[in-house]
């Protein structure tokens, strides 16, 4: 296995190889020892100042990266577009070259423009990490949930994953495809047939309009999200039509014949996608995803970080 990473910057799961993965997923490994011990610190990244740039809402992923950037004892800004000056017309390019002048080394942004971060990466002199830009890429959510099917079920390859709901505007979608397929997982997309996108097929996954028939294929199945904000009409007939249909709930659950994994990657709209009774039930994992995003941004923000180095 290769020692570094091949791309200098993560802006989507589709630049990676294999090896890349298996690379972040080994280094997890070890992260994930180092933050259950009683000192969670290591002092990899002492010489390196880290920007985390959110211009879109999020709880999980600017926490975690805020938290992985701290455990490797790198140097932390944090920058939130709300109370910045872009509200007085700062371009992107301006405000980003204004926060590299304070010589950081990295930028962590999250972006609502899909290509946000392929666009920094070609005019600023840092590594680049997408923590999620518009209906695009979240190649760190990715990353997450592979390596907790991986903590789950032991491997990744030949394992049947279904992504059910709003795949048309997720980049979560998305960057799981990318990755499982990658890994060798067979890969399902079930949800409205308005809301997947109609060539999704050229990316070598099923489409599965039924939701009790996708369950009873699966072994994992990824509840996603119905992103109202990104829809400008509607998809469906309403939400009760959408949670008849799509919705997951115990005894939908408890009448397959098998014992399926039930992921999400939060926020959660409780009673719609999933109901709580299936949310905090020992089939999910979704608490261990994102506790897992820890370990997995500290091996991806350390790996990035040696390319810086070289
Ligand atoms: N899963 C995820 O990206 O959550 P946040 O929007 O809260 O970061």
């Amino acid at each position: 296995m290769s020692s570094e990473l091949s791309v200098k910057h993560l802006l989507g799961i589709k630049y990676l190889k294999k090896e890349d993965i298996e690379l972040i997923f080994k280094t997890a490994d070890h992260f994930k020892e180092v933050i259950n011990r009683p000192i969670k610190k290591v002092p990899s990244l002492r010489d390196i100042t880290i920007a985390n740039l959110f211009f879109e809402n999020s709880t999980r992923t600017r926490l975690s990266f805020e938290l992985a950037e701290k455990r490797l004892s790198a140097d932390v800004i944090n920058f939130s577009a709300a109370s910045s000056s872009v509200k007085k017309g700062e371009t992107l390019i301006d405000t980003v070259n204004n926060i590299l002048s304070m010589k950081v080394d990295m930028v962590v942004m999250r972006h609502p423009n899909p290509g946000a971060g392929i666009f920094l990466s070609k005019h600023v002199n840092a590594s680049i990490v997408n923590a999620g830009d518009g209906a695009h890429e979240h190649p760190t959510q990715a990353l997450l949930d592979s390596y907790s099917i991986r903590e789950r079920l032991g491997e990744v390859a030949g394992k049947k994953v279904v992504i059910v709901g709003d795949i048309l505007h997720s980049r979560v979608a998305l960057s799981n495809i990318f990755a499982l397929k990658l890994q060798g997982a067979e890969v399902k997309v079930c949800g409205p047939k308005t809301l997947i996108p109609k060539h999704i097929e050229s990316l070598g996954v099923g489409v599965e309009t039924n939701l009790k028939a996708a369950l009873e294929w699966c072994d994992v199945a990824n509840m996603l999200r119905v992103q109202n904000e990104r829809m400008d009409i509607s998809y469906f007939p309403s939400t009760r039509e959408y949670v008849k249909q799509f919705g997951l709930n115990l005894p939908l659950l408890e009448s397959l014949k098998k014992e399926i994994v039930i992921m999400h990657p939060g926020p959660i709209n409780r009673g719609v996608e999933i109901t709580s009774d299936v949310a905090d039930s020992d089939h999910a994992i979704i608490l261990d995803q994102v506790q897992n995003g820890v370990a997995v941004r500290m091996a991806v923000i350390y790996l990035l970080a040696a390319k810086i180095q070289q």
